[in-house]
């Protein structure tokens, strides 16, 4: 296969942190009420937030979870800022031993939130530290071993535990059942991306109407993090290029020299839908044989590749495997299986 997945450099992949890792990136909103979107959670956590703070009382424990790049880490920052507290962040795989987390809840003040990304891949040996922690707020220490062996039981202060996890099917039940606040972030409308993109510009001093907003956005696969990342591409195609102002011209060019389409597809999601019909004849084709063919891992295609490319209606999941959808054959100029007749009429006719 002469396909060529450039994976290293995909400005459309939504978890590649380092842009929006610090928590004091100037484009995160800080209020709920500078936070676009997501309606639904929001109004719910304003009234969870605000009971608490009426009560004096620690908020309970919050499962954030979705597609990568949504806003879970500002939700999080956001949580702590509305509650006056501090906040400690990590992540499931930063967590090695249980010491770790020991050390981790020791170290809180009362209210404080603890944000941990990736909470699906704790240990188990981890997980079943946080059992004790989220429910009693308290932990059982052991130290030395055979007769030597002593437990501690250690209180700790009312934190409040924000998790987010892409998968929250992978997450165990006893680790699930100890949040009491669940949220769904879903995908971002192209109008809250263009007003997250007008607001992102603002910030970083960059001249936009509302039609160079809206391309970026319509572009940026209902994922904020890809629509602040495609902006300050397009901000060096329009200042090397033109007047430095995006408009819906500048916008288009600089997106199509990059790649993107109009839908937001770059060119490795093309070239996967492409194997997938070409050489699978649009499945159905198992997970791992699919990755296999494209060089990728099964999980990228699941977190990166497949929450986008579904959601447009491209991509379906059967029991058997993927499935290349009709869309997805005309996006890509071929023709669907069982419209070729259609076609070969139609050469007939003319
Ligand atoms: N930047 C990233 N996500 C955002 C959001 N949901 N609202 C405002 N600005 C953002």
């Amino acid at each position: 296969m002469d396909f060529e997945f450039d994976l290293e450099n995909r400005i459309v992949d939504p978890e590649d942190i380092p842009e929006d890792a610090d928590i004091e990136n100037p484009l995160r909103p800080r209020t709920l009420s500078e936070y676009i979107g997501q309606e639904k959670a929001k109004e719910n956590l304003s009234v969870f937030i605000e009971a608490a703070k009426l009560r004096h009382e620690s908020l309970d424990h919050v499962l954030l979870y979705g597609p990568p790049g949504l806003g879970k880490t500002t939700l999080a920052g956001i949580i702590a800022n509305e509650l006056n507290v501090n906040i400690r962040i990590t992540s499931g795989p930063a967590i090695e031993k249980p010491g770790d987390l020991a050390a981790l809840l020791t170290n809180l003040n009362s209210g404080d939130v603890l944000f941990i990304d990736e909470i699906h891949r704790l240990s188990r040996s981890v997980e079943e530290i946080l059992y004790p922690a989220m429910e009693d707020f308290a932990i059982d220490i052991i130290t030395g071993k055979g007769q030597m062996a002593a437990s501690y039981h250690l209180p700790l202060p009312k934190f409040t535990l924000v998790g987010a996890t892409t998968r929250a099917g992978q997450l165990t039940a006893p680790l699930r059942d100890r949040f009491g606040v669940v949220l769904r972030l879903e995908m971002y409308t192209p109008e809250e991306l263009a007003t997250i993109v007008s607001r992102s510009a603002k910030i970083l001093g960059i001249e936009t109407n509302q039609e160079g907003a809206l391309e970026i956005a319509s572009r940026s696969r209902g994922t904020p993090r890809i629509a602040n990342r495609l902006l300050k591409r397009v901000r060096d195609f329009a200042q090397v290029m033109s007047d430095g102002v995006i408009t819906y011209e500048t916008a288009k060019v600089a997106l199509d020299k990059l790649e993107i389409d109009e839908l937001g597809l770059d060119g490795n999601d093309r070239r996967m839908l492409e194997t997938l019909i070409r050489f699978y004849k649009g499945g159905p084709v198992g997970l791992e044989t699919l990755a296999a063919a494209i060089g990728e891992e099964a999980v990228t295609i699941e977190d990166v590749y497949e929450p986008y490319l579904m959601q447009i209606g491209f991509l379906s999941r059967t029991p058997r495997g993927r499935c290349a959808t009709h869309a997805a054959y005309l996006h890509l100029g071929m023709t669907p299986p069982g419209m070729e007749r259609e076609n070969s009429d139609q050469t007939t006719i003319f």
